[in-house]
């Protein structure tokens, strides 16, 4: 079966032709990032009239890379959210327009599921190896989730952050830190050989699978005006020893944290295997943890496929066709989705 997928819940402009949720045929993304970098964050009237502008060539592209046609296509599959009104009308509005004159059925998806799901693209079948329950954790820059898999479809959310998702928190950091749009895959390089004794405190909120990044933030904050480079001069951009230290304590403190929680929720939940999803699973200090604690199989797509794209969405598409859940014309977006 072979499933056009749509994304545009944010600031990627994602479309990608997958075959039974597994095989990649094309992913291609139109990154927004340099335009929405000068702003420091993403700007939603900027973002929907971007997906506006690309999305056309984007699904051109993807047929093109993949050598299909229409002919080949099962059935159209699109995030409807959660994520920004504007750029979720602009894939949603597409797929059904293209679905309904193609005669083709119409999956809408939730894309914190299509995050899950890209950890069945590399050749791994989680659910086939490991078995259910499964643990995931899905942290990116709108959500930091602890999700029980209890099979495909099958979710209970067992805690999710009270104030900053962890991608907000790596953003913001990288703010404090003069390090630029987006913060995470910044955070990291700076962090990438920082020597210094530096630590930032952690927020447990012990008893719950719950957790708090807002704390962290200010609590860098704090520590950078201590130290002399806030506000930022010459001296304290990314090659500053103060900003690397800074940075590397921040991602040590947040890694651990999602790292420690993820696995206790795997044992006490008997968990057969662990997922990571969402853009900050591209980061790879909290990928050396869990891979260093994990007690069981642990799954985490390429960095490529944990930030937003358009395969997840084909790979959720097909899983959830296997439990016969096709959507309306009449399909709405949802801005607020959620796992309940
Ligand atoms: O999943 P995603 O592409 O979009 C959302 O659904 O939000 O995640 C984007 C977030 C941003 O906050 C970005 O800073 C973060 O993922 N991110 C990272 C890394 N790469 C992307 N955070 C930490 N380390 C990274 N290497
Ligand atoms: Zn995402």
């Amino acid at each position: 079966m072979i499933i056009l997928g749509f994304e545009t819940s944010c600031d990627e402009t994602a479309v990608s032709l997958v075959e039974d949720g597994r095989n990649i045929l094309s992913n291609v993304i139109a990154s927004q990032v340099e335009l929405h970098a000068r702003y420091g964050g993403v700007v939603p009237e900027i973002a929907s009239r971007q997906h506006l502008l690309e999305i056309i060539p984007t699904i051109r592209s993807a047929f093109s890379l993949s050598g299909l046609g229409w002919g080949d296509v099962d059935a159209v599959a699109v995030t409807k959210g959660p994520g920004l009104a504007g750029s979720l009308l602009v894939g949603v509005n597409v797929a059904k327009s293209l679905a309904f004159s193609k005669r083709l059925p119409l999956i809408g998806i939730n894309h914190l599921e299509g995050h899950i799901y890209a950890n069945w693209l590399e050749g791994h079948d989680p659910g086939a190896e490991s078995g259910f329950p499964l643990i995931c954790l899905i942290t990116s820059g709108g959500h930091t989730d602890l999700v029980l898999m209890e099979d495909i479809g099958k979710y209970v959310l067992l805690g999710r952050t009270r104030d900053d998702a962890a991608g907000e928190a790596f953003d913001k950091a990288a703010r404090i830190l003069g390090l630029g749009f987006p913060g995470g895959p910044l955070v990291q390089k700076a962090s990438e050989g920082a020597k210094g004794t530096e630590i930032l405190p952690r927020a447990w909120l012990k008893g719950t699978d719950d957790f708090s990044f807002s704390g962290i933030k200010t609590a860098l904050l704090n520590k950078v005006k201590d130290r002399g480079v806030y506000p930022l001069t010459g001296n304290s951009g990314p090659d500053s020893t103060t900003v690397r230290e800074m940075a590397s304590a921040f991602q040590e403190s947040v890694s651990e944290v999602m790292a420690v929680k993820t696995i206790d929720a795997a044992r006490r939940h008997k968990a057969r295997g662990i997922i990571l999803g969402g853009g900050v699973a591209a980061n790879s200090k909290l990928r050396a943890m869990l891979r260093d604690m994990s007690p069981v199989a642990l799954y985490i797509p390429s960095p490529s496929l944990c930030t937003d794209n358009g395969a997840m969405i084909g790979a959720a598409g097909y899983f959830q066709t296997r439990n016969n859940l096709w959507d309306s014309w009449d399909m709405d977006i949802y801005p607020n989705l959620g796992f309940s």
